[in-house]
This record gives C-alpha cells, structure tokens and sequence, in this order.
C-alpha cells in the first residue's frame, strides 16, 4: 500500500558487534548452524529443533507435503505441550521459579510460582475444566484474560487436555472477544474480574456479559463463563454474576485440590491455540498453531536466539494476548525451565523508573520488548536506566521497525553498551522467528532485522514474481522460500483464505506438492543489503502497525460504519515519534448530516467500543468527500500522503474529483 517513511532515511548503518563474555556464555556460538540449515540440507534440518522436546511417540515423516500448502511436521509423532513446558522440568527445577508475577501496584508484593506449584496448579486447572465443563482434546476455549500468571496456567491447562485455547487481548473490546469466540465456537469463555492497567483497577467482567451478548446475537451460546479472581478469595468487579452462567475459579478448584490429570498424548499435528489477527477483510483469521512445529520451533529459537538458559531470568514484556507473548512469554521460555516475568501493567507506570526497579530487584538478564515501549522510555528520562544496577546480557526488539536512533539507545542506555540485541522480525502466522542474528555470531545492524535465521530462507520478489537480488537497493515483496515447523497449519476454518492470502500471487501450480512452487508471502515490504540483513520497510496490505499492534484498517472502518451518519470511512497509518505509526480515520456524512465535533467523538467511541481502545484514531476527520478513482475505490495512499505532510501526493490523474484535495488539505492542516 503506502510507501513507508522509514524509506526516506535510508542509509547503511554499522556494525556492533558481541561481547566475548556473551560468546563465551552462548548456547550457540558456532557458525555451522547456518550451514547444518541450508536449503540442501531442507527438510532434515529441522530435526535438531523437534530433538529439544520429549516425545512419547516419536515421530516418522519430519515433513508431509501431500495436502500442500497445509505443511504437517514430525507426523507420527505424539506428545503433549505442558508436559514439555511443565512435567518434565520438575526432576532438576522442581523449586526453581518457573513465573515471576509483578503485579502494577507497587506496594502488592512480587509473586513467585515455582515448577512444582505451576504443575501444581494447572493440573487442578486441568481437572475442573475437564470435570467441570467437559471439556475434551479438540474443543476449544476461549480466554480473554489479563497479564496475570493465571492467564498461562489456564492455557497450559488446555495444552494438558489437548484443548485448543484461543487467547483473545484484554484490550480488545466484549465485542471483538465475541466475533472471535463464534469464529472457534467456543462454548466456555475464561476471564477475570478485574485487573489493573496504569494506576486504575480496570472492570473486566463487564466485557464477558457483552462478549456473550453479542455472542449469542450471532447464534453462538455460550453455556459457562469462568471468572478468575484477581484477588483471590474476592470478587471484586462490580458487575454482577449470572446465576447458572458464571462461576468463580477460584471457588470451584476447591474441589480440585491435590487432583492430578495426566497429559493427554497429542499427535504432533494436533492444534495447540488459535491467535486470531488482523487481515485485509474486516473479520480477523484465526491462526492455527501446530503443537509439534510450533512446539520445537519456539524452543529452538528461544535458545538460540533468544539465549535461554535454565539459570536466566527473562521477561518480555509483550502482552501474552498476542503471539509474541504466546511464543516468548509462555511456550519458549518453559520449555527451557526459564524462570519468565509476567508484569500486569504499563512500563512507564508509575513512572518511567519503573522497568529498571523490576530488572533490578529480580536478577532480569533478558529483556525483551517493542521499538514504542524504547521511544516511550527514551523520551521519559535519557539516563534513567544508567541509574540502576541491573545487568542484561541479551536484548530484543520486535514488532515495528526500529529506528537506528533509538536502537542506539537502546545499545548504549538500557543495554549499558554490554547486552547484545536481536531485532526479531515475524509474524503470529510464522510462529516464531524469521528474521534476525544469532547474536553470539552475527554482528549487529541498527534498523536491520539481520539475515534469515537458521532453516529460514528469504527473498524479495516483485509483483512478477522475479527475484530482487540482494544489495540491488529495491524494495520489494518478502518471502519465505521454503515452509518451517512454526507455520500456521491453516486459517481456522478458511483454507481458501490461508491459501489466497499467502501462497496465491506466487504459487505457479496450485497442484503442486513441492514445497519449492509455494514461498510464502509475509504481506510485508522489505530491502536486503549486499551483506543479507533485512530491512522492514512496513506492510503492503490493508494492515496497519500501532505501537507494535497489528490493526485490520478494514475492521476501524467497519467500526466507524456503524455510526449513523458515516456514509465512508478510510483509514491510513501516520507516522508518530512514540508509536511508529497511529491511525488517521477520514469519515464522509450522508447527506442531510453536518460534521460536528459530536458526531467525530461517536465515530471515536464506536471504534474503542467494537474494536478496543487500542485502536482509537488519533485524528478523525469529516471530509466533504474521498479522493477516489473514476470506478469509486477509495484512493488511502493520497489521505496518507496528506496526513504524513508529504509535498508530493503521487499520482493523482487517476482521480475523479481532483478539487477534493485543496479541501481535505485544509481540513488536516488547518
Ligand atoms: C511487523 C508480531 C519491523 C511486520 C511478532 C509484521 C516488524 C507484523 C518486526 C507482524 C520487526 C514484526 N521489524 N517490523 N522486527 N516484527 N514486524 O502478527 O509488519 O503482531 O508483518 O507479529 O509486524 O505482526 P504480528
């Protein structure tokens, strides 16, 4: 779609390379990775990843292509994904922390949740929601719950049972949780009654009343809604139960107490969740993950990549409501024994100290976070981090292109010019990563997300599908040449729309099953250099990028489109220092209507209502009319260019009412 800004101060950045002392430590400091991975060696190569994991069964075939491009892993293969994150730890780490809890009140003290408590507690877990709501390998469950250590015990509890669990944002609004739930036809809904989010005690189980409502307008019956106590033993939402619908956790798993559910033996090919994301029609994908694949891949990557040890403390502050948090917050780091961080709040929240008073008192030596959450912290207090006395060794950045500015911050401020930095690029589709260093053998380069990890070959096409070489300074389409254990297995329920929205521009023969005739298409931008590293320069589809969020354009318009007055609606992505990027929302009336300051406040509130606050426009603008085509397709590139104060608006001698230009220019910059 849109040309991205970061184009415009393009410039080849210099090297940074590790520390011996991080060489030294590395789980992988050995360049024959790359070579054990090569194209040649595709698919064995995958084996090593599946080898981090026990199995019951083990598997046969490592790679079956015979429902192309539906990929299955390690087929044969049986094993269950708690067991892996959970039971298996419990000989060597049974008193270690497996999760650190930092509640956002300061003055409410860190809890810990050694191995032995989390298998503890998610067997009970698993118990009541297999006795309780007769819930079995294959159902699903929808979750819409806060960053709290509950959230990970209810989804290892499904891994336990073989449950598909389909974790929905907190943020996102009753609403979105509801298109979601009928999407999985889930009949069990898990929430919480309250949480906290930048000093206020947020009322969540609101927000289940409506998902179910809407719900059950779709023709979706939810049969239980499980509630969570944010303080247990209290419930402290002030939004009633419903009798014979609703029931308290915490209550019921008394009745659990001390019961033990063994893992369910799952076939590698089984599915582990849904995540649901953002696409170019309005109604978000269901993105359906293997347990096998997924399973090793993210474990691979988390050691390799990520640098887990045992002995580590990690936290990755992304929320677990989105796949990063599925990947780095919960499976990955698991697997590993690691003892993970889950913080509830903002991390500017109380103030912009307090990551570093966190890092500080629990030992952190890997931090993991988004280019907005560094802006944020970097505007806040330059020095502020120099102040304390943590120590990491290992960095990430992801979500969002970095700019080398902030990167350098990043290096020299938080990471004290010691710890190492991935810039991990990937997608909720691909599982884990695609692109970055392996940071004990590849030097870092600010802005650029490094070349494709090991096993991941990638390429940069153009609309014909002809290769873009390497260091040519074209942009073009990212692919991947080859598919890779973390893939999605398919969009829930919608092959035709897995198989159109990666695969169909490039696929030659839709026939084929040779992995070879389907690269996969990101739906993102990108550059590579002379020496590989690839640059993100932002999507091509209708999406769009808020502070490290995936927004659907399609989904605010629809938003705004409920509003009685809005004849259209367009979205466009504008640049901003904090955010990378924040929707501008362009509304047209039916006619009969006047703009009125009232009537953008509706448009605003109908977008946090049915999508979320997340997605509030920061500008909503009544225009007279869209730029459009003579067909009448909405031109969004010309409105970007006008909101992004671009001189040149590119090529307008397509459009039918030209003299709407002067007016929505006047409108935006006054
Ligand atoms: C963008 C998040 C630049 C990209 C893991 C991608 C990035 C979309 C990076 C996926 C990065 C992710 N540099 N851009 N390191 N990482 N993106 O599905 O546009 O929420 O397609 O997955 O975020 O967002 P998603």
């Amino acid at each position: 779609m849109e040309p991205k800004h970061c184009e415009a101060r393009w410039q080849e950045e210099e090297y940074y390379y590790p520390s011996p002392d991080f060489i030294g430590q590395a789980n992988c400091a050995d360049s024959s990775v790359y070579d054990r991975f090569c194209l040649d060696n595709f698919p064995e190569c995958f084996k090593e990843m599946a080898e981090l994991l026990d199995w019951d069964k083990y598997w046969h075939t490592i790679l079956d292509t015979s429902d192309a491009p539906c990929w299955k892993w390690f087929v044969g293969g049986k094993l269950n994904a708690c067991y892996n994150c959970v039971d298996r730890h419990l000989k060597k780490y049974r008193n270690k922390t497996a999760i650190y809890f930092v509640p956002e009140p300061e003055e409410e003290r860190i809890l810990k949740i050694t191995y032995q408590e989390l298998w503890r507690r998610v067997n009970e877990m698993a118990a009541l929601l297999q006795d309780f709501c007769g819930l079995k390998a294959g159902d699903r469950v929808t979750l819409h719950l806060p960053m709290t250590p509950e959230l990970p015990i209810t989804m290892l509890a499904c891994a336990r049972l073989g449950v598909i669990h389909s974790q929905v944002f907190a943020g996102f609004s009753g609403k979105a949780c509801a298109d979601r739930l009928v999407d999985a036809e889930s009949e069990v809904l898990i929430t919480m009654d309250v949480y906290y989010r930048a000093g206020s005690l947020l009322d969540h189980k609101q927000k289940a009343d409506e998902a179910v409502k809407v719900a059950e307008e779709q023709g979706k019956k939810v049969k239980k809604v499980l509630i969570w106590q944010r303080y247990p033993g209290k419930y402290s939402s002030p939004t009633p139960l419903v009798e014979g619908r609703d029931f308290i956790v915490n209550d019921l798993l008394k009745n659990y107490y001390h019961k033990e559910v063994k893992p369910v033996s799952m076939p590698a090919e089984g599915t582990l969740f849904l995540m649901y994301t953002s696409g170019s029609t309005g109604k978000p994908k269901g993105v359906q993950h293997s347990i096998g694949g997924y399973l090793s891949y993210v474990t691979w990557m988390s050691k390799v990549i990520q640098d887990i040890h045992p002995e580590d403390v990690y936290w990755c502050m992304a929320d677990i409501g989105w796949i990063t948090g599925h990947s780095f917050v919960v499976y990955g780091p698991l697997a590993l024994a690691a003892s993970t961080v889950i913080y509830e709040g903002t991390p500017t929240y109380p103030d912009a100290e307090r990551c570093w008073r966190i890092a500080e008192e629990l030992g952190v030596n890997i931090f993991h976070t988004s280019p907005t959450a560094i802006r944020a912290l970097r505007k806040a207090g330059e020095d502020l981090p120099l102040k304390y006395n943590y120590e990491f060794k290992h960095m990430t950045t992801v979500g969002e292109p970095i700019e080398p500015e902030v990167w350098r911050w990043y290096y020299k401020v938080i990471g004290k010019g010691k710890a190492v930095i991935v810039d991990t690029w990937w997608q909720t589709e691909s599982g884990g990563f695609l692109c970055s260093t392996v940071p004990a053998i590849k030097p870092m380069k600010p802005g650029s997300a490094g070349p494709g990890v090991p096993g991941i070959h990638p390429v940069i096409l153009d609309d014909e599908g002809n290769e873009i070489p390497p260091g040519s300074g074209k942009a073009g389409n990212l692919c991947i040449k080859n598919p890779w254990p973390g893939l999605m297995q398919t969009i829930w329920k919608d092959r035709e729309r897995y198989v159109d929205t990666y695969y169909a521009k490039y696929c030659k023969n839709p026939k084929s099953k040779d992995w070879r005739d389907w690269p996969y298409m990101s739906g993102d931008a990108a550059v590579i250099a002379a020496d590989g590293y690839v640059r993100i320069l932002g999507r091509v589809d209708d999406v769009i990028n808020v502070a490290g969020h995936r927004l659907g354009t399609k989904e605010i318009e629809s938003a705004a489109l409920t509003v009685e007055e809005i004849a259209e609606a367009a979205v466009v992505a504008v640049y901003d220092e904090i955010k990378g990027t924040v929707p501008h929302l362009y509304v047209s009336l039916k006619p009969g209507y006047d703009p009125s300051d009232e009537i953008a406040k509706k448009v605003t509130d109908a977008v946090c209502d049915i999508v979320g606050k997340i997605a509030k426009p920061a500008k909503v603008f009544i225009v007279p009319d869209m730029p459009k085509t003579r067909s009448g397709k909405i031109l969004r590139r010309i409105l970007a260019a006008i909101s992004n104060k671009k001189e040149d608006l590119g090529d307008i001698t397509t459009l039918s009412n030209p003299h709407v230009i002067e007016e929505i220019k006047r409108l935006v910059h006054g």
